[in-house]
């Protein structure tokens, strides 16, 4: 089977979060289990400098603003995925995120932009571009990719199927209604039964009403995205297409995320060889400027800074965190109060918290590998990948019991820790006592040391296989086959 994903980040490329990481590991996991994958990428520039053997399958325009289209195909760095790339300098030939200017402002031509991603998507699809492949299915990641679903289905002939997967409903691709005609879609496609979101043009909406499937990234953010809390708005769409929505849980990869094998840590260490783990933690405390104290509990974050990660709860759980004894090391950039409330609480206890704004890759490993645990406290989570790198450097991860974080952490628990099956600390309400709750708890346990070792090493032995996620993902699409045309 032919699959082409369609997304508008890839590790290392282009990163702003799980996304990339997900879209970097996915295609290659499916293409080891036998299905045809290929990756269809924004052409910015720090993609279209790193992808090898590149060929033009065609060119086309003007199209978006663009006075000319090329498609490129070549193969990604590393994985050597087939990836085809659109070139369309004048759209996409900016440094920086792919969604927001230096002013951390949205690129006010998104709409073209990512109406050019869907488009070409669906070319592809239709075989219109590339006379050699055309894909059976396609699978769109976030409202990035979304149009493509559309697309396709104002071409219903092609008889190609979409699957499109919401890593994260609250990032929705709003624009402006009366833009429609630019899209080139038919005027129907701006009823509320289509593209019309509370009087806007949302790209969300393309992949939730028109693609065959609908996954998420968790079993449990698909329950919730159905609800009121959760839905962002999108709820009542979600509620009726029913059981076409289904939740996959993420996986890892486990060549990147391992503390047996990563160059970015001192040394090295594994679940029946701890030592290192000391050796990673005294040299992230010196980096940090934070006493070198192997006694001190020390909590870490990787984090982007946003309302949805709950960092909140972190500011006003701190004076109980250092009163317990504990140090906090926070990693983490975007809004700019959080960081700065952040940065404010470093000044205020030096030696006992630390702040790195950067984003910088080698940094997270560093951080996730020398804190004991790491901090989740995040109001909804579609999967979260930082607990599961977390579990896998023995960090103990202190999360939210919601969306990925209530599906891969097992609360330390009297009965968890009896059976042997606590991997972490887990809170019911997204509130600061709670959170202190949870936070005495990991406290206590650390000062146990031979119980703490023991969590330390069910987390490490937990297995979050790629390959378990893309047989998931085969099955689905196998399902599909053939149903693309309504
Ligand atoms: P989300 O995608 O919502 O940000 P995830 O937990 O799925 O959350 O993925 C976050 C990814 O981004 C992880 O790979 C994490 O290590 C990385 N990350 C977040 N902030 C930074 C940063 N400042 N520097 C480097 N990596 C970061
Ligand atoms: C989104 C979500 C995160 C998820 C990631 C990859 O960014 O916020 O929870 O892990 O996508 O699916």
């Amino acid at each position: 089977m032919k699959v082409l994903h369609v997304a508008a980040e890839v590790f290392p490329l282009v990163k702003t979060g799980g996304l990339a990481d997900v879209v970097a590991a996915l295609p290659p996991a499916l293409i080891a289990r036998g299905v045809n994958a290929r990756l269809l990428l924004p052409g910015l520039p720090a993609i279209l400098d790193a992808v090898s053997s590149p060929r033009t399958v065609c060119t086309f325009g003007p199209l978006f603003g663009a006075a000319r289209v090329r498609l490129v195909k070549a193969l990604l760095p590393f994985t050597q995925v087939p990836v085809y790339v659109i070139d369309a300098p004048l759209l996409f030939g900016r440094e920086g995120s792919p969604y927001q200017g230096p002013d951390g402002r949205d690129w006010p031509d998104n709409l073209q932009r990512f109406g050019l991603l869907g488009w070409v998507a669906a070319q592809i699809a239709a075989g219109g571009l590339d006379p050699d492949w055309a894909p059976d299915l396609l699978h769109a990641h976030d409202w990035h990719a979304a149009l493509a679903c559309a697309y396709l289905a104002q071409h219903p002939a092609t008889g190609v199927a979409s699957v499109f997967t919401v890593h994260n409903l609250a990032y929705q691709g709003l624009f402006a209604l009366p833009d429609l005609p630019l899209l080139g879609l038919q005027a129907s496609f701006g009823r509320p039964q289509a593209l019309e979101f509370h009087g806007h043009l949302s790209f969300m909406k393309a992949g939730l009403q028109y693609a065959q499937r609908i996954t998420t990234v968790s079993a449990s953010y698909a329950r919730e995205i159905a609800t009121r809390e959760f839905g962002c708005g999108l709820e009542g769409v979600i509620q009726g297409r029913g059981g076409d929505v289904s939740g996959i849980l993420n996986g890892v990869d486990y060549t990147i995320w391992n503390p047996e094998i990563d160059d970015a840590l001192g040394a090295s260490y594994s679940a029946h060889a701890l030592d290192g783990k000391a050796h990673c933690k005294a040299a992230l405390q010196r980096e940090m400027g934070l006493a070198v104290d192997a006694a001190a509990p020390l909590f870490g974050i990787v984090s982007r800074l946003t309302a949805q990660k709950g960092l909140d709860l972190v500011l006003g759980a701190l004076p109980r965190l250092l009163r317990l004894g504990g140090q906090l090391v926070l990693q983490g950039n975007g809004d700019a109060a959080l960081q700065a409330a952040f940065v404010a609480a470093a000044q205020q206890h030096p030696g006992r918290v630390a702040v790195r704004t950067a984003y910088d890759e080698a940094l997270a490993h560093r951080v996730i590998g020398g804190a004991d645990a790491i901090l989740m406290p995040s109001r909804f989570e579609p999967c979260g990948l930082t607990q599961l790198y977390a579990l896998r450097y023995g960090s103990l991860p202190v999360v939210h019991a919601v969306g990925g974080l209530a599906d891969t952490v097992t609360d330390a628990s009297p009965a968890a820790l009896a059976a042997h099956r606590a991997t972490g600390f887990s809170f019911r309400d997204a509130n600061i006592h709670a959170l202190e709750g949870a936070i005495e708890r990991a406290v206590a346990l650390y000062r146990q040391p031979a119980a703490w070792r023991d969590v330390m090493r069910q987390a490490m032995a937990c297995e979050f296989s790629w390959d378990v996620a893309a047989q998931d993902y085969q099955r689905l699409y196998e399902s599909l086959s053939g149903s693309g045309a309504p």
